[in-house]
């Protein structure tokens, strides 16, 4: 596994010290899980962006999600005015999703196996980009095939406050504060908890920029 090579707590001094924390039954967030695989992920990421390039996704209901949407894997989660689903093929280019990078597969299972979810085989990444002011709103992950396979979600840039609620919308959610290189496993009893992330703050990352990147690794298919 490659190791740090710059130092990226500089000016995150909010950064949580690395451990596991309990969030539910099945749930833990691993605080800084993702750095050392960072030197390794950010090239690849930035590869998968050249193929597939963030952009507007418009929900069913008619609203333009504030995040910016791309995908790698075999599958990819898209929404349109005909609803949500998962697609073999980026409906902007008409081609396959690009290829999911065997680093990112490798950490997406490394984490849920830490956090007590062995083989796990993502065969979807949603890749999410929140410029300040982007959210999303509370929904659960419910477009999958089948819910045995846990998410896992891997936060980059700018911190984030991530809403973490129950099975039903009303559920009053905690609120769990996501910085560079955190991840987040549900899974199990959990999987179909509502979540979201509320309005990214202002802001610079010294690693990222003015951004949140989120990644979330799913059995889809
Ligand atoms: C998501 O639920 O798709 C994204 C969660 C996040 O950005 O932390
Ligand atoms: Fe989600």
């Amino acid at each position: 596994m490659p190791g740090p090579t710059v130092d990226l707590f500089a000016d995150d001094a909010l950064q949580q010290p690395a451990g596991r924390e309990q969030i539910g039954e099945q749930s833990h967030v691993l605080r800084g899980y993702a750095l050392p695989w960072i030197e390794h992920l950010l090239p690849a990421l930035r590869c998968v962006l050249a193929q597939s390039p963030f952009r507007q996704m418009v929900t069913p209901g008619g609203f333009t999600m504030s995040a910016a949407l791309s995908s790698c894997g075999e599958l990819g989660w898209t929404t349109d005015p005909s609803g949500y689903r998962y697609t073999a093929l980026d409906p902007r280019s008409g081609h396959p999703w690009p290829a999911m990078p065997e680093t990112l597969r490798q950490l997406a299972a490394h984490a849920a196996a830490d956090a007590g979810f062995s083989d796990f085989v993502p065969d979807a990444c949603l890749i999410n980009r929140y410029v300040p002011g982007a959210k999303m709103s509370l929904h659960q992950d419910k477009n999958e095939r089948c819910y045995t396979a846990p998410v896992v979600s891997v936060s980059l840039g700018l911190p984030a406050i991530f809403l973490f609620g129950g099975h039903a919308r009303s559920d009053k959610p905690q609120k769990i504060s996501l910085f560079h290189g955190d991840v987040v496993v549900w899974g199990g009893v959990d999987r179909l908890r509502f979540h979201g992330v509320m309005p990214v703050k202002d802001g610079t990352h010294p690693v990222m920029g003015p951004q949140r990147i989120n990644l979330t690794f799913r059995t889809a298919g």
